[in-house]
C-alpha cells in the first residue's frame, strides 16, 4: 500500500499531494483512535423524551409518538431516532443486569427496539457515569461492560451518557466516559455515544478523543428565548447560541457540538423544559432555533408532542430546505461572521460550493436587512433561496427585507456558473 501511494504521489502537483496526505493522515488517525465517521457522519435527528414526559416515559406513549412521527412525515424527513431519556430504569436483577421499569415498559426495551427497527427507525437510551442518574435512577458506574452488553443485546443504537452525581474534575470525567466508550465498542454493535456533562469541562477539547461522537456544550435548555438577569437556572435559545456558536472549529462528521433539544412547539408546557410558568417561545423564536441549530450542525431532537402538532410546528420541523442545511454532507458548522447586541450573522459552507447565510435579529423591534456581500465573501454568481419563504429571490429583493424581532432570516446561496 505504501508503494502505491508513493508512486501516485510523485505524479501529482504539490497542492494535490498535500490534499492526499491530509486525507490519509485523517484516515490513519481515525483508524488509530478507533473512531468511525460512519457513526454519526451527519448530525442525529429524532425525538427525545425528557422535555415532554420527564420521568413518566413509557412504552405505550413512546409507540404512539413513533407512529405519529411516521404519519406526520417526520421519519421521512430524517427524524429516525427515538431517544429514551432518564426514568426508564427499574434497577438491577439478581445478576446485576440493568432492567427497565416493568410498569413503564411491560414488553421490555428490546421489544420496543425491534418495533422501531421494523419501521426503519432507531433507538437511543440514557444512562449516567455515576451510581445514580440526574433523576435518581440506577446508572452505569462500575457496570459499564455489563450495561453496554445489555444495551447491545436490546438493539440500542445510541447512548446519552449523563454526568450527575459524579466528581467535578475533568480527569475523572474523561476516564469515566472513555470506559463506557470502550465498553460500547467491545460489544461490536455500532452505538453512537453522546457525552452529556453540560460543557462544564470543555468536552469539545477531549470528547472525540475518548470515543464520543457528540457532546452537549451547555446546561439544559428551557422553552424561553433568553435567561432573565436574576434567574439562576434554565438557559434560553439565545444563551445556548452564544456558547455553541463559538465552537465551530471542533465540529465535523462524527464529532458534533450538541446544543440540546429543540423546544419547537412546546408553547410553555410545564415540566423540565418549562419556563417557570412562562408561556414559552413564539413561533418566530421556534423558527429561529431551528435555523440556528441547523446552521450549527447540532443534532435535531424534537421534544414536543408529535401526536398533536399544530400547522406552525409542522412547518418548522418539516422544513426540508432547512434540514438539508443541517444534514449537508460536508458537516461544517457555521462560522459566526458578526455578533453584537443586535445582530448575529452566520455563514455555513455547503457541498457543491453553496453557502447558507443566517441573520438573527436579537432586538425587540424589526430592523431592515443590510448586508455587505464582499465582507461575507458572497460576491460570485449565486441563486438565492429564501428557506422560510421557499422561493428564489434576487440580491435586490434581499436588500428590501425587514427582519422581525427575534427572527432568523435564512438563505441558501446556490452556486451558479
Ligand atoms: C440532565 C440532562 C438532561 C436530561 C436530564 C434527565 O439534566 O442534561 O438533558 O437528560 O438530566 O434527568
Amino acid at each position: 500500500m505504501h508503494t502505491v501511494i508513493g508512486l501516485s504521489l510523485t505524479n501529482m502537483n504539490s497542492y494535490m499531494r498535500k490534499e492526499i496526505i491530509i486525507i490519509f493522515c485523517c484516515l490513519f488517525n481515525m483508524a488509530c483512535l478507533g473512531q468511525s465517521t460512519s457513526m454519526a457522519s451527519k448530525p442525529l435527528m429524532g425525538w427525545m423524551s425528557w422535555n415532554f414526559f420527564a420521568e413518566k416515559v413509557n412504552e405505550l406513549e413512546l409507540k404512539e409518538m413513533a407512529t405519529a412521527m411516521i404519519q406526520s412525515g417526520l421519519v421521512d424527513a430524517g427524524y429516525n431516532y427515538i431517544f429514551i431519556d432518564d426514568g426508564w430504569q427499574g434497577g438491577r436483577d439478581m445478576k446485576n443486569n440493568i432492567i427497565a421499569d416493568p410498569a413503564k415498559f411491560p414488553s421490555g426495551i428490546k421489544a420496543f427496539a425491534d418495533f422501531l427497527h421494523g419501521k426503519g427507525m432507531k433507538l437511543g437510551i440514557y444512562s449516567d457515569a455515576a451510581q445514580l442518574t440526574c433523576a435518581g435512577y440506577t446508572a452505569s458506574l462500575n457496570f459499564e461492560e455489563q450495561d453496554a452488553k445489555t444495551f447491545a443485546e436490546w438493539g440500542i443504537d445510541y447512548l446519552k451518557y449523563d454526568y450527575c452525581n459524579a466528581p467535578a474534575d475533568s480527569n475523572t470525567a474523561k476516564l469515566r466516559y472513555q470506559k463506557m466508550a470502550e465498553a460500547l465498542k467491545k460489544t461490536g454493535r455500532p452505538i453512537v455515544f453522546g457525552i452529556c456533562e453540560w460543557g462544564e469541562r470543555k468536552p469539545w477539547n477531549w470528547a472525540a478523543g475518548v470515543g464520543g461522537q457528540l457532546w452537549r456544550t451547555t446546561h439544559d435548555i428551557r422553552d424561553k428565548w433568553v435567561k432573565k438577569p436574576n434567574e439562576k437556572w434554565g438557559l434560553g435559545i439565545l444563551d445556548i447560541l452564544e456558547t455553541n456558536a463559538t465552537l465551530n472549529e471542533f465540529a465535523g462528521p462524527g464529532r458534533w457540538n450538541d446544543a440540546d433539544m429543540l423546544v419547537v412547539g412546546l408553547y410553555g408546557k410545564k415540566g423540565p423544559s418549562g419556563d417557570g410558568g412562562g408561556i414559552g417561545c413564539t413561533d418566530i423564536e421556534y423558527e429561529s432555533q431551528f435555523s440556528l441549530w441547523a446552521m450549527m450542525c447540532s443534532p435535531l431532537y424534537a421534544s414536543n408532542d408529535i401526536r398533536k402538532m399544530n400547522e406552525a410546528t409542522k412547518s418548522i420541523l418539516l422544513n426540508k430546505e432547512v434540514i438539508n442545511i443541517n444534514q449537508d454532507s460536508l458537516g461544517i458548522q457555521a462560522v459566526q461572521k458578526e455578533n453584537d447586541g443586535s445582530l448575529s450573522i452566520f455563514l455555513k459552507s455547503l457541498s457543491n460550493g453553496d453557502y447558507a447565510l443566517a441573520i438573527l435579529n436579537k432586538l425587540d423591534c424589526s430592523i431592515p436587512l443590510i448586508l455587505d456581500f464582499s465582507k461575507l465573501g458572497l460576491e460570485g454568481n449565486f441563486q438565492i433561496r429564501d428557506l422560510w419563504e421557499h422561493k428564489t429571490i434576487t440580491k435586490s429583493d434581499l436588500k428590501k427585507q425587514m427582519i422581525l424581532s427575534h427572527q432568523t432570516k435564512l438563505y441558501r446561496f446556490v452556486k451558479s456558473n
